[in-house]
C-alpha cells in the first residue's frame, strides 16, 4: 500500500512490515518546513503504534537526502511572537525526539547531501547506510544559526570532541569521514543502496520486536544527553533566538540572495 500525504512525505508500507517513509519534496532539496516536521512527527507515532510494522526506514527522493530545515520557514519566523517562535522550535526539537524515542528498528538511507537538520534525522536512526558519495555538513554557523534540536544526537553519535570541530567550521564532510566519525555505520555504491537497506531489514526481522523495543529503551535509559533535563527548551530557545537575531536574519537572506553574508569578507561562496 502506499499512501501519498500533502506535506512533502510519502509512506510505502512493503511486505514484512517494513515502512519506508520518504522525504518527497526534491525540488527544494526535501528541505523540511513546520508543516513536514508536523506531518513526520504524526507518521512516526502513527507507526510506532501499530502492531504489523517491525522497521521503519527514512529514505528521500532525489538526488539529495536533505537540505535540513526550510530556510524561509526559519526566515519568516522573524514575524511571529516570542512565544510562537520557541513553541514553532521546539515541534523540531519533538520530531527529533520522536524519531530518536521509536520503539521500532530505524534505519536512513542517505544519498546525495545531509546538511544541518538533516545530520539530526540521520543521527536518531539506529542504523545509518549512506552512498559513498554522500556529502554531510553541519553548515548552520555559516548562515547565522546553531545546530540545535539536532545537538543532543549529534553529540552522541560523533562525541563531544569531534562535534566541536563540525559544528564550528561548518566544514563539508564525505562519506568515509561521516563513517569514521559514527554518523553512518556504512557506506556503499549509491546503485547497492536498496540491497543494503534490504539486508539489515532482513537481520532486523529475525529478532523479536518486543526485545528490540526493550533494547531500545534500555539504550535510551543509557547515557543519553538528549535526557538532561531541559534540553528541549535549551535547544528551542537557543535556535528560536539565533534565527530572528540581525546576524540569523543576514545569514538566511544571503543564502537566498546567493551572496556571502556580512560578516564575512573573504568573498567565498556558500558551501556545497
Ligand atoms: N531551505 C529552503 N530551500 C532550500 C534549502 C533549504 N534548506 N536548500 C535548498 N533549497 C532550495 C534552493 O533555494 C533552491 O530553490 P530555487 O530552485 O527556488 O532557487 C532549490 O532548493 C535547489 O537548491 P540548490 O542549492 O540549487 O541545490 P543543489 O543541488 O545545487 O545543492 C545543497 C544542494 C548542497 C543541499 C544546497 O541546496 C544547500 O547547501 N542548501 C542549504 C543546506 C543547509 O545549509 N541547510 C541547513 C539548514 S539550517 C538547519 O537545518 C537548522
Amino acid at each position: 500500500m502506499s499512501t501519498e500525504t500533502p506535506t512533502g512525505l510519502s509512506l510505502n508500507l512493503a511486505p514484512g512490515g517494513i515502512a519506508w517513509v520518504t522525504l518527497n519534496r526534491p525540488e527544494k532539496r526535501n528541505a523540511f518546513d513546520a508543516g513536514i516536521i508536523a506531518g513526520l512527527t504524526r507518521m512516526l507515532t502513527r507507526l510506532d503504534q501499530d502492531d504489523s510494522v517491525r522497521v521503519v526506514v527514512l529514505a528521500a527522493a532525489g538526488k539529495h537526502f536533505s537540505a535540513g530545515a526550510d530556510l524561509h520557514w526559519m526566515k519568516d519566523t522573524a514575524a511571529m511572537s516570542k512565544a510562537d517562535n520557541e513553541a514553532d522550535a521546539l515541534a523540531l526539537a519533538g520530531l527529533m525526539a520522536t524519531l530518536d524515542q521509536l520503539s521500532k528498528p530505524t534505519i536512513a538511507r542517505v544519498q546525495g547531501a545531509a546538511f544541518g537538520g538533516a545530520l539530526g534525522l540521520i543521527c536518531c536512526c539506529d542504523i545509518a547506510i549512506a552512498s559513498d558519495q554522500a556529502r554531510f555538513c553541519l553548515s548552520e554557523v555559516k548562515l547565522g544559526l546553531a545546530p540545535a534540536a539536532i545537538s543532543p544526537y549529534v553529540v552522541r553519535a560523533m562525541s563531544h570532541r569531534q562535534a566541536r570541530r563540525y559544528m564550528l567550521t561548518a566544514e563539508v564532510f564525505d562519506a568515509p569521514q561521516a563513517q569514521a566519525l559514527g554518523v553512518i555505520h556504512e557506506q556503499a555504491p549509491e546503485s547497492e543502496l536498496d540491497t543494503r537497506v534490504d539486508h539489515h531489514c532482513r537481520a532486523l526481522l529475525q529478532g523479536g520486536p518486543q526485545a528490540q523495543a526493550a533494547c531500545k529503551d534500555l539504550l535510551q535509559q543509557l547515557d543519553n544527553p538528549a535526557h538532561t533535563q531541559g534540553m528541549g527548551h535549551l535547544t528551542a530557545t537557543t535556535i528560536a533566538r539565533l534565527r530572528t537575531s540581525a546576524e540569523g536574519q543576514e545569514g538566511l537572506q544571503a543564502f537566498f540572495d546567493k551572496r556571502p553574508p556580512d560578516w564575512r569578507d573573504d568573498g567565498g561562496e556558500m558551501p556545497v
